[in-house]
């Protein structure tokens, strides 16, 4: 039996006014229930307010992306070392808006991972075909590609540590989500290669989040799945009630032994 805490983050993106934001925070600081582990993450202006609207609860702020560098002249960006120092838990790390839309790369990916760990970060490192993909047979393929990639600058213990999210672009922000069987079998591809890299013991503590148009109404069939740990959560993370939904779900799968 696993004994893996699921995790849910919510990822706020590119909404939310600053006041949204901050109350946003709060209403989950508050009701989050137990038996799952929380994280959100605002946009980056908004990590200091609401890391001190988190404060003393359970959830964990999270950004959205990272440099790999700790410090130096990189005009618009922001260090692993400052998003440590300003209160996050974790990193987002190669979400596919920040591959299609801004030039993220696979070699990127992987010196941000290696980063994130340097600086007492958990990367949230995603992973994920798009529709051609799926559709040309190549979802295996590319999502195996970018695990490797991922975790080709770690350690087995920092693998162990890591969280990978599952999210195939075509399920983004479409309505559209993968059935519950569709994920797990990426899901269980996905802890095998885990598994061949890093032996089997490090392949079952990583948690793997399923993402791409969760919900309420599907969250739990997804996380029932043996090998789907939480969720990454775009959309239905920005209003409280939908979000706590799907943590009720998350926290009622738990298959803790
Ligand atoms: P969505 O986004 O839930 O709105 O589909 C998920 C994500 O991009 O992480």
């Amino acid at each position: 039996m696993s004994a893996r805490l699921p995790v849910v983050v919510g990822n706020w993106k590119m909404h939310l006014s600053l006041d949204e934001a901050v109350t946003l925070a709060r209403d989950v600081a508050e009701r989050a229930p137990g038996g799952v582990e929380v994280g959100v993450a605002p946009s980056a202006p908004y990590l200091g307010a609401v890391a001190q609207a988190l404060r003393g609860s359970r959830v964990g702020l999270s950004a959205q992306d990272t440099h790999w560098e700790a410090a130096g002249a990189f005009t618009g960006e922001a260090s692993p070392a400052q998003l440590k120092g300003v209160g996050c838990r974790y990193v987002i790390i190669g979400h596919s808006e920040r591959r299609q839309l801004f030039g993220e790369t696979d070699a990127g990916v992987a010196k941000k991972a290696r980063a994130a760990h340097d600086h007492g970060l958990t990367p949230i490192l995603c992973v994920g075909e798009t529709l051609a993909e799926r559709e040309a047979g190549r979802t295996l393929a590319v999502t195996l590609g970018q695990l490797d990639a991922a975790f080709s600058a770690l350690r087995p213990e920092e693998a162990a540590a890591s969280i990978c999210a599952y999210e195939p672009v075509w399920a983004i922000g479409t309505g559209r989500t993968a059935t519950p069987e569709q994920a797990q079998e990426v899901h269980r591809a996905i802890r095998a290669r885990l598994a061949e890299r890093f032996g089997a013991g490090v392949a079952a503590q990583v948690r793997l989040q399923y993402g791409g148009s969760v919900k309420a109404d599907n969250a739990a069939a997804l996380m029932a799945q043996p090998d789907i740990d939480g969720a990454l959560v775009g959309g239905a993370s920005l209003k409280a009630a939908g979000f706590l939904d799907i943590l009720r779900a998350a926290s009622q799968g738990a298959r803790l032994p």
